[in-house]
């Protein structure tokens, strides 16, 4: 398949994309977070072409994107009061939240489950190209499963080339890492995957919110995730990820005793003179909101340098640092070593 390749800043193009996925065609958007692999929420068979596209297991749910507010109610079977202060406070924006499924929604799309989640973004084009569709757009992010998520349309077509109808070019993505989902299913509302909404800024809206604890740990053995997409080892270079918890005269001691070929680092913005192997920086020490941005990029450029083995500077799991922790965490596949 010829993977077209449009650009989000010219309405000729979004029309294009608009028509793609009417048709029942993939089409990889930008938003503010990561780039979706959107098609057509109500047409199983479109939606059933992303998992393939991906290769992503059939038990993962979708987030479904909508354009407008107006959109929600016919896609769910309630909207509980938590829904509508977070909608008012965080939409458009980088919040998914799962709430009781309607019936229009296929069974691919919620991997069966009786939930479904929802974000509006709030990247210009998204919206419009959601507009034009006249569809609300099933997106997972736009890589192929298992590999760090997409930041920019060359990210997508290095994954996606020749799979999928076209992508829609709108720049790098501000945010870099995929959104909040936040559970409003029970009686208290759980954050399943941290984002570009913090913690922080959810329980300022609506009190009291739990964090599911997959956020920092792993899975035990026959555990149930109450996100699917949480179970799976996620985010990763080819390389083994190793976090090295300790201070930055700690980690360079660390990494420069341990300077053989194919190691490398990844450290923060002008550490990298203090290290004896090559690094790459995912942004400075203190902006967690630049670290969120640039890391997914970082590991797939330590995946071009060939690395075998890369030691991570270890992130603060608060505010934006949260996301930030959680997704290298996963990417290390957990594997955290305290520097004494
Ligand atoms: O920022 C984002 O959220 C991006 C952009 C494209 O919008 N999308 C994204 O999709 O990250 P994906 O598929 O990579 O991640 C969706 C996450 C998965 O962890 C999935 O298991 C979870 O949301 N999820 C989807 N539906 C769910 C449901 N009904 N209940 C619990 N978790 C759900
Ligand atoms: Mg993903």
């Amino acid at each position: 398949m010829h993977t077209q390749y449009l650009d989000a800043s010219q309405p000729k193009d979004l029309e294009t994309a608009a028509r793609l996925l009417k048709k029942g065609g993939l089409v990889a958007i930008p938003t503010e977070t990561v780039y979706g692999l959107a098609a057509n929420a109500l047409d199983a068979n479109a939606v059933e072409k992303i998992f393939a596209a991906k290769g992503r297991p059939m038990d993962n749910p979708l987030i479904v994107h909508i354009g407008a507010l107006s959109q929600l109610s016919s896609l769910v079977r309630e909207i509980p009061e938590a829904a509508q202060k977070c909608a008012q406070a965080f939409w458009p924006g980088p919040l998914t939240m799962i709430l009781p499924k309607a019936d229009c929604i296929p069974p691919p799309v919620s991997a069966g489950l009786s939930t479904v989640a929802i974000r509006f973004p709030a990247n210009p084009a998204a919206c419009a190209l959601i507009r034009l569709a006249g569809v609300p757009l099933a997106a997972p992010s736009a890589n192929t499963s298992g590999r760090p998520s997409p930041t920019t349309a060359q990210h997508v077509l290095r994954d996606l080339n020749g799979k999928i109808d076209a992508v829609c070019d709108g720049g790098p993505c501000g945010v870099g890492l995929e959104s909040t989902v936040l559970s409003l299913t029970g009686q208290t509302p759980r954050l399943l995957r941290p984002g570009g909404v913090t913690l922080e800024q959810l329980r300022s809206v609506l009190g009291t919110v739990s964090m599911d604890p997959a956020v920092l740990n792993p899975l035990g053995d026959g555990e149930k995730a109450a996100s699917p997409g949480m179970k799976y080892k996620h985010y990763s270079p080819q390389a083994n990820v190793i976090i090295l918890k300790g201070d930055l005269c700690a980690f360079a001691n660390y990494v420069n005793a341990h300077c053989e070929d194919g190691v490398a680092a990844l450290c923060y913005t002008g550490e990298e003179s203090r290290l004896k192997v090559p690094a790459v920086c995912y942004g400075k020490k203190e902006d967690p909101s630049e670290q969120a941005q640039r890391l997914f990029e970082a590991l797939r450029s330590l995946d071009e340098m060939n690395a075998r083995v890369v030691y991570a500077r270890c992130p603060k799991p608060e505010g934006m640092g949260l996301a930030v922790y959680n997704r290298l965490i996963r990417a290390a596949g957990f594997e955290v070593r305290e520097l004494g």
